[in-house]
Order: structure tokens, then sequence, then C-alpha cells
């Protein structure tokens, strides 16, 4: 510690013997006045050693007046503030202007407090310094809410900041006076770039100058702007934006700025544009598709008709959207349609319907509408999509041809009935063959039971082969039957061999009538056919009484043939070959045509419908000359899977 000056007027110490008028007594005054008020003062020499601190002080810092007088200001002052406030006073000893600086002060119990300290020179007559007097003010609570402010400050200025918006804060005039960092990754304009600029003529397009200022006029008026619009970054590459603009007023200033939020909307337009051109793809394409398409909402409700739907109803969208298409539907199918498509529509599966709709020109035509439920490409269901096809000259042409058919199964049954009545004396006499065995049997039966001595094992014989006979006649009875009854095709497993024989037997004795003999090659163990039994019989007739006929032209005995085989993997081969005429010379390819004959009482149909049959089983018929004498027809036969296995 220095030693304090004898000279200093204001000295610390008992003033018990001093006196008002003499300094020693207005330094007792002034001392007990500086003692008494309700601060903290002092004062220093010129070098700014300390002279001089008020009780209050001393109290304050829990120091002596020895502690303190002759020292240098700083003494209590936090060490982290002392060199910046040290520098500071000694700035303003050697300069003799006033001083001021805060710093933090330690109190008795040790703990800081910030203080402003004040110090003002007092000169002499010469102009010198002779002293400094100064003050302390505790300014810690209005430190601390500054720093409360600060912070708060600091708060806003980093939401602000880290708004996801790009956001400029503009004066009246539009010109610039904050961004945030969005602004400067959506621009690319770093805040110093655009301070003060128009936000106009920094970001706006020219073709969008007009508009920006009509934004600036309704912001002036207090309006506020929202829209959809363009704007052109520091990179020239224009983007999209939300623009929300706000004027913002303050009670006491009227408008002071306006906000400009920006929100860059390009990915979201460059989705709406691709959905806009789908759109009008799906469009165009549901519009020249030659069929009549059709969606509907979620709702079931349709709200869509393609170009050839309205050119075919010749109504208009307005009419048919909702359930106005019902109106088009015949009233008959109307109930149908609902039917089907609701309980589909319920459980968003595919659904398939005919019904008739009325044409522009009033017809109302078949259609074959079929739809099924469609989803976005997030999944969701987003209602169905259908279309509609005219059938009616389908179903007409369907119908034509099952008239065909019905007229061809009619002609196949003339054909059998005719062609049987051509047999009726040789099957008279298959019939019969059986029965005179029967009767024969008979008699043989009560001849041995006839004896003294009944032979009774015999006559069980006779009497079993009746029954033999009664069986045969009725099994050909019944065969003759199937022949001449009417009746729809029906596929069977059929062995071929079997029909064959069964054939021989109605034809025996009418070959037998002429010399003719009928012969047999067939394969043994052939897989069963499928096939219809009763078609199959008739190309058997057809072929063989074919056959006989030639052979009885021909004048001569000859053989018929009849071979089956199984030419491959998957069929089987038949032939009927005789020993006749031989084909119609330069006509043998005609032989198959409806109505070509030769023979007087010929219809002319018999191979036509055979081929027919033949073919409706998949399989073929042809028929090639024999090199010595006659022809031979054949025909195959498709063996299925499980038979050719
Ligand atoms: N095996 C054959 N040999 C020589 N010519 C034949 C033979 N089979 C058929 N033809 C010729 O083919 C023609 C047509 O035969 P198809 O069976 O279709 O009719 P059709 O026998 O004349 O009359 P339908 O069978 O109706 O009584 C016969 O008239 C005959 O000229
Ligand atoms: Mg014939």
């Amino acid at each position: 510690m220095r030693q304090s000056r004898s000279s200093e007027p204001l000295r610390q110490g008992s003033a018990a013997t001093q006196t008002p008028g003499d300094p020693q007594t207005s330094g007792f005054h002034l001392r007990s006045v500086l003692d008494a008020i309700p601060g903290f003062v002092w004062s220093a020499l010129p070098d700014g050693d300390v002279e001089f601190c008020n009780q209050r002080w001393l109290a304050y810092t829990g120091m002596s007046s020895d502690e303190v007088i002759g020292e240098e200001l700083a003494v209590a002052i936090r060490p982290q503030d002392k060199s910046g406030f040290v520098e500071k006073w000694r700035a303003a000893l050697a300069q003799g202007e006033s001083f001021e600086a805060e710093a933090r002060t330690r109190q008795a119990d040790g703990r800081y407090r910030w203080f402003l300290i004040r110090a003002v020179p007092l000169r002499d007559a010469e102009g010198g310094i002779s002293r400094w007097y100064g003050s302390n003010v505790d300014i810690e609570d209005l430190k601390q809410a500054q720093d409360e402010v600060l912070k708060q400050t600091s708060r806003l200025d980093e939401l602000f900041e880290q708004t996801p918006e790009a956001v400029a804060v503009l004066n009246a005039d539009g010109r610039i006076i904050r961004i945030n960092k969005e602004f400067t990754r959506m621009f690319g304009y770093d805040p110093h770039e655009v301070l003060e600029r128009s936000v106009n003529d920094l970001i706006v397009p020219e073709r969008l100058a007009e508009s920006a200022l009509e934004y600036n006029r309704r912001l002036k008026s207090g309006d506020r702007v929202e829209v959809e619009t363009v704007r052109r970054p520091k990179n020239g590459t224009d983007v999209h934006v939300s623009l929300l603009a706000v004027p913002v007023n303050s009670a006491s200033a009227g408008q002071v700025a306006n906000y400009a939020i920006y929100r860059d909307i390009t990915e979201r337009k460059r989705v709406e544009e691709r959905l806009l051109e789908s759109e009008v793809r799906f469009q165009a394409i549901a519009d020249t598709a030659p069929v009549m398409i059709w969606t509907t909402g979620t709702d079931g409700l349709c709200n869509y008709f393609s170009k050839p739907w309205l050119d075919f109803t010749g109504r208009t969208m307005q009419q048919e959207v909702g359930m106005g298409w019902t109106e088009g539907v015949h009233p008959d199918d109307v109930q149908g349609c609902l039917d089907r498509f609701l309980p589909a529509f319920h459980d968003r599966l595919p659904f398939r319907m005919e019904y008739r709709l009325r044409r522009a020109d009033g017809e109302y035509r078949w259609v074959d509408e079929s739809g099924i439920p469609r989803y976005t490409p997030g999944g969701e269901f987003a209602g169905y999509i259908g279309c509609n096809i005219d059938i009616t000259d389908r179903k007409s042409a369907e119908e034509e041809r099952e008239r065909l058919r019905q007229v061809q199964s009619e002609l196949a049954h003339i054909n059998r009935v005719t062609t049987m009545g051509e047999l009726a004396a040789s099957i008279a006499h298959e019939i019969k063959q059986p029965i005179s065995a029967a009767h024969t049997n008979a008699k043989t039966c009560l001849r041995w039971l006839g004896r003294n001595q009944p032979d009774i094992k015999e006559a069980r014989e006779a009497a079993s082969r009746v029954i033999q006979d009664v069986i045969r006649s009725s099994e050909i009875i019944s065969r003759i039957r199937v022949l001449f009854k009417k009746g729809e095709p029906e596929r069977e497993w059929v062995d071929v061999n079997e029909v064959i024989r069964e054939m021989i037997s109605l034809m025996r004795s009418e070959a037998a009538r002429h010399t003719i003999s009928i012969r047999t090659e067939l394969a043994p163990q052939l897989p069963d056919v499928r096939a219809d039994r009763v078609q199959l019989q008739q190309v058997f007739l057809n072929l063989m009484l074919n056959g006989i006929d030639a052979i009885i032209e021909g004048n001569a005995a000859g053989d018929l043939t009849i071979k089956s085989e199984r030419n491959s993997d998957c069929q089987v081969l038949i032939s009927v070959s005789d020993t006749g005429i031989g084909l119609p010379p330069e006509q043998a390819n005609k032989v198959f045509d409806a109505f070509f004959t030769t023979k007087p009482q010929g219809t002319g149909m018999g191979l036509s419908i055979s081929r027919s049959i033949i073919e409706s089983h998949g399989g073929r018929l042809w028929v090639t000359g024999n090199s010595d004498r006659g022809a031979t027809f054949q025909f195959t036969l498709p063996l299925e899977k499980a038979a050719a296995a």
C-alpha cells in the first residue's frame, strides 16, 4: 500500500476535533454528506489513485479505507473486467476527459454486481486537473434485463432465420430490409447483396413486372396478397412460388413493413403438369379408341364418358354423368345392370355384363360392358374404369351360327334316317336273326323238357341261349333307335373298335346280299377317344355304305376293309377301303361338297356331314384312290392326354 498524501482535503479519519469554517471542518462536513447520501461516491487524485471513498462504498465492498485509499481505482473490479477498465481509466486520466465504464465489482460477500462507474475531473484556476470525482451506480438489474431482452431478440432472430419459408421484410417502397436463410437458399442471394434493393427488380421476371407493381399497390392499401406466381433466382432458372405478402401495421406508426413469404412449389407444379398431361393424354386416347370408355368416382357414380360413348348415345356428358347413363339402358335391363354392378362395386371386384343400350338413332344395341376398380399410385381406391363394345352384330352372328348348327344337326338326322332306310332290309335281317335263333332255342328247350326223362341240364342251356338271343336283338334295336333319335351331341369315352363292330353287324347282311365281304384289321388296345358315339356311328354308316354302293356299281364281288390304328402318339387313324368303281374321274375333290352325288337316289350329303362331324372332333377326313381298284377314305381322331397316356 502506498502512502496517502497529506495535502488531500478529503481524508478518511476521525473528525471529532474539526469545527465548521476551517478546511478541516468543511472537509468534515462534506465527508458526512458524502457518507450519508444513498450512493457510492469517491474521489481520486489527478494520477488516478483513490483519495476517498464514502462509507457506503466501503461497507458495500467490505474493504477498509486503508485497503482502498492510495490504490488504483480497480481494486474491487472483477479480474476479467479489470484490464479493459484500467485501460479506459488511464486513457481518461491522460486526456482529462470524463470517464464512464461498466464493470463487475465485488461485494462484501464476494459476489460481483455490475456497476456503471463514472468520473469527472475537477479543474483548478489554471485549468489543471486537481481531482477526479466519481460515482458508482449499481446496474446489475438493468444489465440482467438487458441480457434478457438480448436473449429474446436473438431467439426471435433465430426463428426468423430458420423459418422454412423464404421471408423478405420490405419497407413501404418494396425495398428489402431483411431476408432469412431460406430466401438465400431459394433465390441464391446473400443478405448483403439484397439489402436496400427493390424486391421487384431483384426477383420478378420482366413479364410479371406489372402484376408485381399491382401487388405493391394492394399492400399499400392494406390488403394482403396471396398468389401463385413465378420468381427468378440469381441463377436465372425461374421457380414456381406461392407468394403471401402481408402489410404489417403498428398502431403507433401506421404501416411499417411488408412481409413477403415465398414457398417453392415448382415440384408440385411439375406433378400437377404431369398429371394434367397424362389426363389430357388419357382423354385423347379414350376419345379416339374404338371403344366406349367410362369412369366412376369413389361413390360409384359415373364422372366421365369418352367421345365414342357420347357419339353412340347422342347425349351430352352432363346428361350421362351420375346415373344419367341408365336412361339409355333398355328398361328391361336396368335392374340387371344395377344388380351386377353394385355388388361388384361394393366388393371392389371386376365385373362384366351385357345389356341393351339405346343408340343415337333410337335402336337398342347389345353392348358388352366390363369394368375394373382403379387405384391411385399410392394404392387408394379411385373408382371404376370400364369399356363397352357393341356386340349386336356379333350376337346376331352367333345366333345365325346356332341356327346353322341346328339345321346341320337336322340334316345329319335326316341323313341318318335315310341311310338307315337304305339299310332297312339289312337291319330287319339283323334283328330277325337273334329272334329266329331264340325261336329255335326255345323249341329245343321244349324238346328237352318233353322227353320222358326231361333233360333239365340241356333244357336250361337252351333257355339261357334264348335269353342271350333276346338280349342281342334288343341291343340291336336300341342301337338303331339311338340312330333315329334326335339329340344334342354328347361327348363320352368311346371304344372305336366297338363302334366299328356294331356298324358291321348292321350292315353284314346288306353286304352279303351283294357278295361283298367285310374285313377288319382293328388295332388291339386302341385307346378310347372322346367322341359323340352316334355321330361316329353315322360316319361309319356313310363311309361303309358308300363303299358298298361303289362295289355294287362295279358289278363284281368285292371287299370292304376297315382298319383302325394308332398312327402317332396323339391320333387314331381309321380307314374304310373298298374295291369299287373308284372316285368319279376329275371330281375326286368334289365328293365332300354338299349335294354332290352321282347316285340317282343320293342326296350328296353323306360325305359333307361326315367331314363336318370329324372336324368337329378335331380330326380330318380325306380320300385317296386305290392304285388297283376302289377308293380309301381315311380319318383321324385326336387322343386326349388321359387316354393317350
Ligand atoms: N367309296 C366311294 N367310291 C367311289 N365314289 C364314291 C365313294 N364314296 C362317295 N363317292 C362319290 O361321292 C359322292 C358323294 O357321296 P355322299 O356320300 O356325300 O353322297 P351320296 O352317297 O351320293 O348320297 P347319300 O350319301 O346322301 O345317300 C357319291 O355320289 C359318289 O359319287
Ligand atoms: Mg353316301
